[in-house]
């Protein structure tokens, strides 16, 4: 089996990595972060959320973020969970949005407060009025290969959200491995799965590596012909409704593995190492990324304190 030539890399560290880091960067910071990736050649780059700051404090003022980072360049998108938040990314000047739905009832529930079906109903508004304005969705899945209150999750359920997600409108959908728990084997049944509903081309692959198995899983996606993958520098963060979950895995990482198999992302590796030691300053913590901590122990230390 072969892999894409060419894989697409989604940074979703000033959102996913940022939302469940004890401490919350200002504006100006998060700004500063999204340039310093768009400076090592990543051009998709989720910059925050527009939900309950009561819920999520880390991204409150993303609106600011978004004016602070407009470069023409940059293909910058927000989470929006309801239509108040498309009127927020809206009035904040967003090309494109994010909707986030769960393949498991209890996860949607404690995530945003609502079933799966009341999710998509509201979701179908979302993209549409997103849409009357010239601005495209993505969709998530979450919990595609588990759940922390449900257990395993069935992959027809997982098709069927994704389903739905393109049917409203969302030009891809990304499948969430939220807590981190799958292994390359399940990972490639899933996203087969999947695939009989949603085109390959308009997937993505959206892993957390609470297990480790982050690589191996994105490996066993590419094998089957994914080409979009998402990833967050220095492997920040995680989901504040998966308690234990860790961050997705290390932009670092996969650039690393992709560029060791010949395979183009445009993203500069050494650029991106510096981007992940600037945000882990600020964090005043170390990187997850294996990557970061090689190059970090090559050169004889490491630039932020070894905490994880
Ligand atoms: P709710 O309580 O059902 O909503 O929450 P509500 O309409 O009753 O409003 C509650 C409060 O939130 C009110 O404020 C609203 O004004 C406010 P109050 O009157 O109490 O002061 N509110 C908002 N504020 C700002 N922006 C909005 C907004 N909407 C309502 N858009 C809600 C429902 C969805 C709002 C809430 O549950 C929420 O914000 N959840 C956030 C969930 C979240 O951000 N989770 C993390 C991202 S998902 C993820 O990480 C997974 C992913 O990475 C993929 C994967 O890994 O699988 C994407
Ligand atoms: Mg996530």
């Amino acid at each position: 089996m072969s892999v894409p030539q060419r894989v697409s890399i989604v940074e979703v560290g000033p959102r996913d990595g940022l939302q469940n880091e004890q401490r919350t960067l200002s504006p100006q910071i998060r700004a500063e972060l999204i340039d310093r990736l768009a400076a090592a050649g990543l051009t998709r780059i989720e910059a925050g959320s527009f939900v309950s700051s009561a819920v999520v404090p880390q991204m409150a003022h993303t609106d600011e973020v978004l004016a602070l980072a407009s470069n023409p360049n940059l293909r910058l998108s927000a989470l929006v969970p309801n239509l108040r938040g498309v009127s927020a990314a809206l009035a904040a000047g967003a090309k494109e949005i994010a909707v986030f739905a769960a393949a498991s009832e209890t996860f949607s529930k404690r995530n945003i407060n609502c079933s799966i079906e009341e999710s998509l109903t509201r979701y179908a508004e979302v993209v549409a009025e997103a849409r009357r304005h010239g601005v495209i969705t993505r969709g998530y899945v979450s919990c595609v290969l588990g759940c922390p209150y449900e257990g395993d999750v069935d992959s027809g359920r997982v098709a069927s959200v994704a389903g739905a997600l393109l049917e409203m409108g969302c030009f891809e959908v990304s499948l969430g491995d939220t807590i981190g728990v799958g292994a390359p084997l399940p990972a490639r049944r899933m996203v087969e799965r999947v695939a009989r509903v949603v085109p390959l081309e308009k997937l993505a692959a959206h892993f957390h590596d609470t297990y480790g198995q982050a690589l191996a899983n994105i490996f066993a996606c590419l094998e089957v012909g994914v080409s979009t993958v998402d990833s967050s520098v220095a492997g920040l963060g995680g989901c504040p409704f998966a308690p234990g979950a860790a961050g997705n895995v290390a932009t670092e990482d996969v650039v690393y593995m992709l560029d060791r198999m010949d395979v183009e992302t445009g993203v500069s590796l050494d650029r991106l190492l510096e981007a992940g030691a600037f945000v882990c300053r600020q964090l005043n913590r170390a990187p997850a990324s294996r990557v970061a901590l090689a190059h970090a122990a090559r050169r004889g230390g490491c630039d932020a304190p070894l905490r994880r």
